[in-house]
């Protein structure tokens, strides 16, 4: 792929970036900030790893300035600000909105045919902006999350059974957020159900930490995680870069799988040049399939929020 862009250089993009070139996945990867020469640094600074680290990938950086990005295959989108203390949920969703939404307006004119990949938060309702932004086909617009999440989850099996994460295999629904919903049913080491190697009450406190895996790293860093966030979107742009088909938990939009409709969630999808090429719908049970239900109801009060706040004309 000739061009990729990552929007917002702060701790998500930059690493988001320097994964991206490490992969050597296309020719350029640009980073965009509005912080003057935020972008531009960080991107020198990445591309002086290029002769230690072996890879050819150019990383170049841009204030503000859309016409570099002008040509891109895929955009990942990172700008947003964290929320801040005193700063209620609709401020922060409204703010987060207009500058998602703004990233995508401006990208577009300039990359019609880019796929677009969310990162900023409240993910899954700033997904749902971006799609709305870009008016473009729902299988081109979708949110990282889901990886990340399976990746946190992972971590704390291997870490429980003392065994290699490669060999972990799970799938997750659901919004970003406490309800997600983490699948044990789901979840083999090498084929063996988890449910064989480890007991109920092990499982639930793998599950609940998994839940709260970003505020953990909030509470523990004072901000929010950036090198398995970075990691995990770059993951989704090699899948597409190399057609990989790769099966993943993304955020997308449903029309009528999981009984959903109208809505942005994690799902199983098959990942590919394309976008997104397929959803999978699972056969859930009554517990699964009630824990989902509450947690689309959730992203769906996030979605009516931004809806009443009218940012985007039909
Ligand atoms: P950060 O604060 O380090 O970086 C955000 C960057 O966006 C800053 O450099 C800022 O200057 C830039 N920015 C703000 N407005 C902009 C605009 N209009 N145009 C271009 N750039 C703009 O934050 P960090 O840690 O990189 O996180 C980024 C976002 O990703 C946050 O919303 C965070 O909550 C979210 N996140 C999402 C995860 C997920 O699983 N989806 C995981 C981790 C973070
Ligand atoms: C995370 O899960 C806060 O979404 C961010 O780390």
């Amino acid at each position: 792929m000739k061009k990729i862009t990552v929007i917002g250089a702060g701790n998500v993009g930059a690493t988001c970036a320097n994964v991206i070139a490490h992969k050597d996945l296309c020719r350029e990867v640009v980073m965009l900030d509005i912080k003057e020469g935020m972008a531009e640094g960080k991107a020198l600074d990445i591309w002086q790893t290029s002769s230690i680290n072996h890879f050819s990938t150019r990383v170049t950086g841009a204030t503000n300035d859309y016409l570099k990005t002008k040509g891109s295959g895929i955009v990942v989108i990172t700008s947003g600000l964290p929320r801040k203390p005193g700063m209620s949920r609709d401020d922060l969703i409204k703010t987060n909105a207009g500058i998602v939404a703004e990233a995508v307006e401006r990208v577009i004119r300039y990359s019609p045919e880019a796929i677009i990949i969310i990162v900023t938060n409240p993910l899954d309702v700033m997904t749902y902006a971006a799609y709305k932004a870009a008016r473009k086909d729902s299988r081109k617009v979708f949110g990282m999350a889901g990886i990340l999440d399976t990746g946190r989850y992972k971590a704390f099996i291997a870490n429980a059974l003392n065994v290699s994460p490669k060999d972990i295999q799970t799938m997750l629904l659901g919004g970003h957020g406490d309800t997600m919903v983490p699948l044990p049913r789901y979840t083999s080491i090498s084929g063996i159900p988890v449910t064989e190697l480890l007991n109920k009450e092990e499982i639930d406190k793998i599950v609940d930490r998994t839940r709260k895996g970003g505020g953990e790293l909030v509470n523990l860093m004072g901000t929010s995680a950036w090198y398995a966030p970075g990691a995990a979107a770059a993951q989704m742009v090699e899948a597409i870069v190399d057609d990989q088909r790769r099966v993943f938990p993304v955020c997308a939009l449903l029309k009528s799988e999981y009984g959903q409709k109208d809505i942005y969630m994690g799902v199983p999808v098959i990942l590919g040049a394309n976008g997104i090429e397929e959803i999978i719908e699972l056969k859930l049970n009554k517990d699964e399939m009630k824990m989902l239900t509450e947690s689309a109801n959730s992203v769906k009060a996030s979605m009516k929020e931004l809806d009443a706040m009218n940012l985007f004309s039909e």
